[in-house]
């Protein structure tokens, strides 16, 4: 086990999403072809912690059986009626061994282009360090709606404050607080035991254990990320649709970097899971889903979608085609110009 191997990650899925306005719950809409909860376990996954414990609440069995499907190794934890990411937290630590210890990262469900690098850096600085507790920020134009940090004159990370608590002054902060946590587990767990609802909305906040970490004289930091996006969280519908394009635009540019060509990014809309091959080209509005492989050298026609389907090298593939599992590829020379 690598020294920086975190006792286990908890990711908390358990909020309602009220400003999706969804019958769906949050965490199961989907960007880039996976969910914002599979987005975040993948991520988690990667730091590779001895357990990966996801919170439920709203919707709970939706999201377990969609756990079920994605991350089999996830263990599910049940939050109680106690509202808040503080509660939630607590609830996810009930899933640990008593006599766990080390560091514990918190991330949460619905922040979907968060990254494994990103990840192992806050954890590389919370052991560094020995902090009690060093949290995700970023600088961001618009911080409406984020937790704020509050730094002393010296630089030191001495709270959160959440918007609709925050005063005039501290509303003017641009550094944001991501969600995402490096916590020691023994702190956590006693600062958790300690904190109340003294806020607006009556909820056990996480983010009062920063305070409290500062208070008891302990060490607490931050990892400023310089790209935003990382960090971005998605609690409406407005957001979501930009951090699926920032997303696509990201894995295209990765395919066009391996040697894809692609006319019109701006149309063309590819999931994560896609593999495509160097030379192959993608007209504008084509839609590649799923478990979809393009072979090298193959070209897809104007709007053609396809979805877990492999397009064999040098194929072409005929515009406004469509093909998925039930509807594969004919075989080379029969027809792969499709429609
Ligand atoms: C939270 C942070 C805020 C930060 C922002 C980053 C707190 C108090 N505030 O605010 O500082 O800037 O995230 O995106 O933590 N959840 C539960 N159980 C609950 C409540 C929430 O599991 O009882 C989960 C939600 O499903 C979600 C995550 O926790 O995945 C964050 O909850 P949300 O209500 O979106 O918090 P924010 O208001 O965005
Ligand atoms: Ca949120």
């Amino acid at each position: 086990m690598a020294p920086t191997t975190p006792a286990a990650v908890i990711v908390m899925a358990a909020g309602k999403g009220t400003r999706m306005r969804s019958a769906t719950p949050k965490v199961l809409h989907r960007i880039g072809g996976r969910s914002l909860l599979d987005h975040a376990v993948t991520a988690a996954r990667g730091l590779d912690p001895e357990r990966l414990v996801v919170v439920v609440r709203h919707e709970r069995d939706a999201v377990v059986a969609h756990l079920e499907q994605v991350a089999p190794d996830a263990i599910p934890a049940d939050q109680d009626e106690i509202p808040g990411t503080g509660r939630a937290v607590a609830c996810g630590l009930a899933a640990l061994p008593e006599d766990a210890g080390g560091a514990v990262v918190v991330t949460s469900g619905d922040v979907p282009l968060l990254d494994t690098p990103t990840l192992s850096a806050l954890v590389a600085q919370h052991h560094e360090r020995g902090d009690a507790v060093t949290l995700l920020t970023a600088v961001v134009d618009d911080p409406h709606g984020y937790g704020r940090v509050v730094r002393e004159p010296d630089g030191t990370v001495s709270a959160i404050v959440e918007q609709r608590d925050a005063t005039e002054a501290q509303r003017a902060i641009t550094e944001i607080n991501a969600g995402v946590y490096a916590f020691d587990l023994a702190h956590l767990r006693s600062a958790l035991a300690a904190l109340g609802t003294d806020n607006d909305q009556g909820e056990v906040y996480l983010t009062d254990v920063v305070a409290h970490a500062h208070a008891a004289g302990r060490s607490t930091s931050a990892l400023v990320v310089a790209d935003h996006w990382l960090v971005e969280g998605c609690n409406d519908r407005a957001q979501l649709a930009v951090l699926g394009a920032e997303l696509n635009s990201r894995i295209l540019a990765r395919a066009m970097e391996s040697g894809v060509g692609v006319v019109d990014p701006s149309s063309t809309w590819v999931d994560v899971t896609v593999e495509i091959g160097p030379d192959a080209s993608l007209e504008p509005g084509v839609l590649l889903r799923g478990a979809t492989r393009i072979g090298p050298g193959a070209r897809i026609g104007a709007y053609a979608i396809l979805a877990d389907v492999d397009i064999p090298a040098g194929a072409v593939v005929a515009p406004f085609a469509q093909y998925d599992a039930e509807t594969p590829v004919p075989a080379q020379g029969s027809g792969t110009t499709g429609a």
